[in-house]
């Protein structure tokens, strides 16, 4: 059985592995952000899990609106990046775990999740940037990431409920794994946020904070909320939270909150941080 050691939610906004590059971490805009990382960085660093599950959005990269999966899991041993913005980013390319990979794809059909299955997936700033900002310097090879994609760009998109559960059944497919490995997952993402349109610059703090406390201790209480609901309270993006929604849903038993950071705005959004770890019932 694979062992989910805990997780972690993240901002993904490309801004973030754009200031990493200029060493603008201290400057007055960016401190209040990177103040919260290194703790999450010490965790990492500690624990050293085998494999990363990372949920994320595809802004229209690799699934443009003429083809959108409503969730797509890469079973590849290697990902590139192939951003927007900035021009493409020179990073290193992101170790896969296909043998897991393939394991979990079998059991979410078997399950009733219909994924678009990659053998081929460039990766987007969702996926990368978390990466890049827990191991500065780039230095994320050595951990096996697999790609949990879920659509937040294109209507009709999975609601908030239907994202839990599908965290619920990767939970089931990774303990159903037969092997040592240890897996954190990731939600990136979030948190509200509107970056074009009328209602550009959206953002809702509160609504923000009751998310993370939510998160933490009532998690179904969030799967209540509509796409639309969502979208009415914190902006457009604010879809975003259901990568946060799907990464809880794979926790199990008692969730302990170790760390946290919250700063808004950061290039618009609402940039939220949390470090959970659960105690499995046995
Ligand atoms: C930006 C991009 C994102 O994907 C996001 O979630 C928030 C902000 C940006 O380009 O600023
Ligand atoms: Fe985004």
């Amino acid at each position: 059985m694979a062992n989910i050691i805990g997780a972690v939610t993240t901002s993904h906004i490309p801004a973030i592995a754009n200031a990493m590059a200029n060493k603008a971490e201290d400057t007055p805009y960016w401190k209040p952000f990177f103040d919260g990382y290194p703790p999450v960085r010490k965790w990492l660093n500690e624990k050293k899990p085998d494999v990363i599950v990372l949920f994320y959005n595809d802004h229209g990269l690799e699934f443009f609106i003429d083809k959108k999966p409503t969730f797509a899991i890469g079973v590849a041993d290697e990902y590139h990046n192939s951003d927007e913005g900035w021009g493409i980013a020179t990073i290193p390319p992101v170790t896969g775990e296909s043998e897991l990979s393939w394991h979990i794809a079998n059991s979410l059909v078997d399950d009733g999740f219909d994924m678009t299955i990659c053998q081929e997936m460039k990766v987007d700033h969702g996926l990368t940037v978390p990466l890049s900002l827990m191991w500065p310097g780039n230095n994320y090879g050595h951990v096996k990431v697999i790609p949990v994609c879920i659509n937040c760009e294109q209507y009709p998109m999975p609601q908030p409920w239907r994202c839990f559960e599908l965290g619920k059944a990767i939970g089931k497919a990774i303990e159903s794994f037969d092997s040592d490995m240890t897996v954190a997952i990731f939600g990136t993402g979030g948190l509200s946020h509107q970056l074009d349109g009328e209602a550009a610059g959206t953002l809702n703090r509160k609504f923000d904070l009751e998310c993370m406390d939510k998160l933490v201790t009532n998690p179904e209480e969030l799967t209540k909320y509509s796409n639309l609901d969502l979208v009415k309270i914190g902006g457009a993006q604010t879809v975003e939270l259901n990568m946060w929604i799907a990464m809880r849903g794979v926790l199990r038993g008692k969730v302990t909150e170790l760390h946290r950071n919250y700063h808004a705005p950061i290039s618009n959004t609402g940039a939220g941080l949390l470090l959970l770890e659960h105690e499995m019932p046995k």
